[in-house]
């Protein structure tokens, strides 16, 4: 059985209706609809995505609270850069304001920030703030937020596959021994177990390049609301859709999230 089988942890806290809530380790989260969101209500785009920080705080918080570990959050993909500059400007600069606004909070939430994506190519004062806030809250042992930003599910496979050539080719590891073990511990944060629950909000029923090779065994959770009003509440009923779930691993004993 993967280690994903066992990954709940009990929770005292009342979940919407019920007690006692198994809350799953890990959930990641495609957070989509901040433009349709905006569009509905005649506002520019950008007012989605202001929205959607501001719902980012609230889920982020959420997730503390029902003592979920890790938070992925689908922040900005591999395929966004082919979005209009100003877009893509608006974007950045509300990265950097969340990390320069919010990451003191976070830090005194007891929350550890990573970030997984291909940093490289990031302008260097993005650069500087993701690694600043990594290492703020690298001592921090509350919930994890997982950042993928500049992030493609392929591509970070691509990097695993990049580096497991490099090993074989100096001798430090035999090609007959890459297992799907070793392809995990050369993704971007090998140390972070799968994603128990995938959420993606607007109705879309996709992964978009997201997580791809960590969402074997993840159930999917498809949200039929925007971004923008995703809250405590909407993060609750996708839990507790999980939890109806029937999560078998690819074997014949059934197991539930409950
Ligand atoms: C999808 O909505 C959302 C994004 C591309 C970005 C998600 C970003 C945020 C929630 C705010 C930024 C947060 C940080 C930390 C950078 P969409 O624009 O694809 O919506 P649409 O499909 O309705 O057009």
């Amino acid at each position: 059985m993967s280690d994903a089988a066992n990954s709940t942890t009990k929770v005292t806290q009342p979940l919407g209706a019920s007690d006692g809530f198994e809350i799953p380790r890990h959930v990641a989260i495609i957070m989509d609809g901040n433009g349709r969101w905006a569009a509905a209500r005649g506002l520019p785009r950008v007012e989605g995505h202001r929205r959607g920080v501001e719902a980012l705080r609230k889920t982020v918080r959420a997730a503390g609270d029902l003592g979920i570990g890790v938070l992925t959050i689908f922040s900005f993909s591999s395929e966004n850069w082919s979005r209009p500059q100003s877009e893509i400007r608006d974007l950045l600069s509300l990265l950097r304001r969340f990390i320069r606004n919010d990451l003191a909070d976070l830090h005194k939430s007891n929350v550890r920030v990573r970030v997984i994506g291909e940093r490289g190519d990031l302008d260097p004062d993005i650069r500087r703030l993701l690694q600043e806030a990594e290492d703020l809250t690298h001592g921090n042992d509350g919930l994890s937020l997982v950042v993928a930003f500049n992030y493609g599910a392929r591509q970070e496979i691509a990097r695993a596959v990049r580096r497991i050539a490099l090993d074989v080719a100096q001798g430090r590891l035999a090609a007959d021994d890459v297992t799907p073990e070793h392809i995990a511990h050369y993704l971007d944060a090998p140390d972070i177990p799968d994603p128990d629950v995938i959420i993606r909000t607007s109705g879309e029923q996709r992964l978009s390049n997201f997580l791809l090779w960590q969402a074997a065994y993840s159930e999917l959770v498809f949200v039929p609301i925007n971004w923008p009003d995703f809250d405590r509440s909407a993060l609750e009923s996708a839990i507790a859709e999980y939890h109806r779930r029937e999560r078998r691993f690819g074997g014949l004993v059934a197991q539930t999230g409950s």
